[in-house]
């Protein structure tokens, strides 16, 4: 039987093949680019109680590059090296970090939820890049259920006095409910909207729901700018432009 006491996270194995895939190439720039978004969403984010900060990462559709800005954010967190960083995945929809990191989706979240797994099996920790990780676990008919109940929230309590920082990647508001669920216990939502694919109406469509949802909105990420087109440039207010060439 799991025990839910102690949030213990497990150590992997360093001789294990489990090993970040960098999903671009261009490190150097990303790596700028996230180092500027991370400090401006940290400033965003008072808190003077001394705990943990904690935010979601999300966008109206599905492939706008949450769980892209959520991975680059924590890695960027984990730069640093006194910070204990966490990124959790919360799209029990169609996760993806588990294959961004080359780690098992299972044990995870879910199995934690439903008492199946304690903390230790379901939080991993990657030595190189100094971050945390809990995948999305066993998939589940009903995911909303689990990000909304109470033991979720009191999970989330736990995290923020055992990490500085949380970075939540989450499904699209606009297509499921999830994240506006548990939105207004975090300190706030990051939105990443994606240059030339997503739209005005949308991105405003999906700062409505987040408010409704009562989440503070702590700023916008444009991603995947190209910015070799004439028009881009300096001064995109509070967002950070990028894009990652294939080479
Ligand atoms: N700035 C970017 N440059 C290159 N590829 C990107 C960028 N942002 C996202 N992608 C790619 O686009 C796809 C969708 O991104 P993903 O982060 O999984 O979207 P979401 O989580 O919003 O559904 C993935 O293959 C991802 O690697
Ligand atoms: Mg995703």
């Amino acid at each position: 039987m799991a025990k839910r006491n102690r949030l213990q996270p497990r150590r992997l194995d360093p001789k294990s093949d489990q090993k970040i895939e960098h999903v671009n190439k261009n490190k150097e720039q990303v790596r700028e680019y996230f180092n500027n978004a991370r400090i401006n969403i940290d400033y965003s984010i008072i808190k003077e109680d001394g705990s943990g900060k904690s935010f979601i990462i999300t966008s109206g559709l599905q492939a706008e590059g949450k769980s892209f800005c959520a991975l680059n954010l924590a890695r960027s967190y984990g730069s640093i090296t006194e910070n204990k960083v966490l990124l959790l995945e919360c799209d029990l929809h169609a996760p993806k970090l588990h294959r961004y990191l080359n780690v098992p989706s299972k044990p995870g979240l879910t199995d934690f939820l439903s008492n199946k797994n304690n903390f230790s099996e379901i939080c991993s920790y990657n030595r190189e890049e100094n971050f945390h990780v809990i995948t999305s676990g066993t998939r589940v008919p009903n995911p909303s259920v689990f990000l909304s109940g109470k033991f979720f929230r009191s999970l989330l309590e736990k995290l923020e006095k055992q990490f500085n920082y949380i970075v939540i990647d989450t499904p699209p508001v606009l297509q499921v409910t999830d994240a506006c669920s548990f939105v207004a216990y975090t300190d706030g939502a990051v939105i990443v909207t994606r240059a030339g694919e997503s739209t005005k109406p949308n991105l405003k469509l999906t700062i409505d729901t987040l408010t409704k949802a009562q989440a503070t909105i702590l700023g916008v990420i444009l991603n995947d700018v190209d910015f070799t087109k004439k028009g881009y440039g300096y001064g995109y207010g509070y967002g950070y432009g990028y894009r990652i060439d294939e080479d």
